[in-house]
């Protein structure tokens, strides 16, 4: 039974805003990355997965709960960061974890110390003055404090800076092996590569792909970038490897004296056979990453699927 259920979603804003039919489970013990463009519908889609938002058509489900009809059940039992922090600005951070405390019955803060400090925070000051930064920290202590087994995070690092990302990375990690379950929206690749399982990617309202991250990661062929020492040794290669083999040309620049070549994993000893019967000036592996992936559903134009073809650049 997946912890997290969404089925067919849609809200339309009108003039194709909003979500549509977007379907995806997040399974017990899992992080999910959620990715997309800016305007994509992530935040859309977390809100109704919080009960704050009606569905038009399909709905969420939190542990087998609809969440609209479950909003206070749910605000309970899960830790939710908002991807645009609100702060009741006449508090100090101190009143204001004082407050969440009570709201949710804490009488041991054992564990809010905890957080508190490993991210490093004051919370002293009032949060009038305090930095994005210091909001965003604030914000993490708050959706973890209760120990929720659930997380709801909307760009939970947007605002912190790289030492402190990091620190949540590990913090992410260790929540995992605790056995939560995580649904992280991000636009930071790095994070995503770094904690999730799973990631299904939005774009203009509709979910366009969903993968395991390891399938992404363990790509099955190695891409590599040559340059031969003259103009007749390329055109050597170029006659022999046009021949059907082992050998998938990606692309060739004529005037450098270069192509990018694909390679099986099984095929690298052929391979290295080849290249070396020709002079090169250099070869160098070009590494793919979650990023070239994801990038290419970036890419505004809507004409384009993109990302299929993961393995070439
Ligand atoms: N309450 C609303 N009324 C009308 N349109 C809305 C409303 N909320 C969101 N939208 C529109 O729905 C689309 C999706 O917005 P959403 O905030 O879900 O995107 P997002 O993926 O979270 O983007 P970002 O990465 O910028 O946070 C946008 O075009 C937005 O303008
Ligand atoms: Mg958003």
């Amino acid at each position: 039974m997946p912890v997290m259920e969404i089925k067919n979603l849609t809200k339309d804003y009108g003039h194709g805003r909003g979500v549509f039919d977007v379907s995806f489970d997040v399974e017990k013990g899992e992080v999910f990355g959620f990715l997309g463009p800016n305007g994509a519908g992530k935040t859309t889609t977390i809100r109704h997965i919080m009960g704050f938002s009606r569905p038009q058509q399909g709905y969420t489900y939190v542990n087998q709960r609809d969440s609209w009809s479950n909003y206070y059940i749910n605000q309970k039992e899960l830790g939710y960061l908002p991807g645009e922090i609100a702060l009741p600005e006449s508090l100090t951070g101190t009143q204001f974890i004082k407050m969440m405390a009570e709201l949710r019955c804490i009488t041991d803060s054992t564990h809010t110390d905890y957080l508190i400090g490993k991210f490093k925070l004051d919370p002293s000051g009032g949060l009038k003055r305090m930095s994005l930064g210091m909001k965003r920290k604030l914000a993490i202590v708050t959706a973890f404090m209760h120990d929720p087994d659930i997380l709801v995070l909307d760009e939970p690092t947007s605002g912190l800076d790289p030492v402190m990302q990091e620190v949540f990375i590990d913090f992410i990690r260790e929540e995992k092996a605790r056995g939560k379950t995580i649904l992280l929206s991000s636009h930071i690749f790095s994070e995503v590569d770094a904690t999730c399982d799973r990631i299904a990617i939005i774009k203009d309202g509709k979910i366009v792909s969903t993968v395991v991250a390891d399938d992404l990661r363990h790509s099955e062929s190695k891409t590599f970038k040559l340059e031969f020492l003259t103009k007749d040794e390329f055109e050597r290669f170029r006659q022999e490897v046009e021949y059907p083999g082992k050998l998938e040309v990606v692309s060739v620049k004529r005037h450098r004296n270069q192509a990018k070549i694909q390679v099986n994993d099984q095929d690298i000893n052929h391979y290295f056979g080849t290249i070396s019967e020709y002079q090169l000036k250099f070869m160098s592996e070009i590494k793919f990453t979650l990023e070239d992936y994801f990038m290419a559903f970036y890419d505004r134009n809507p004409q384009q699927e993109g990302g299929q073809n993961y393995a070439a650049h």
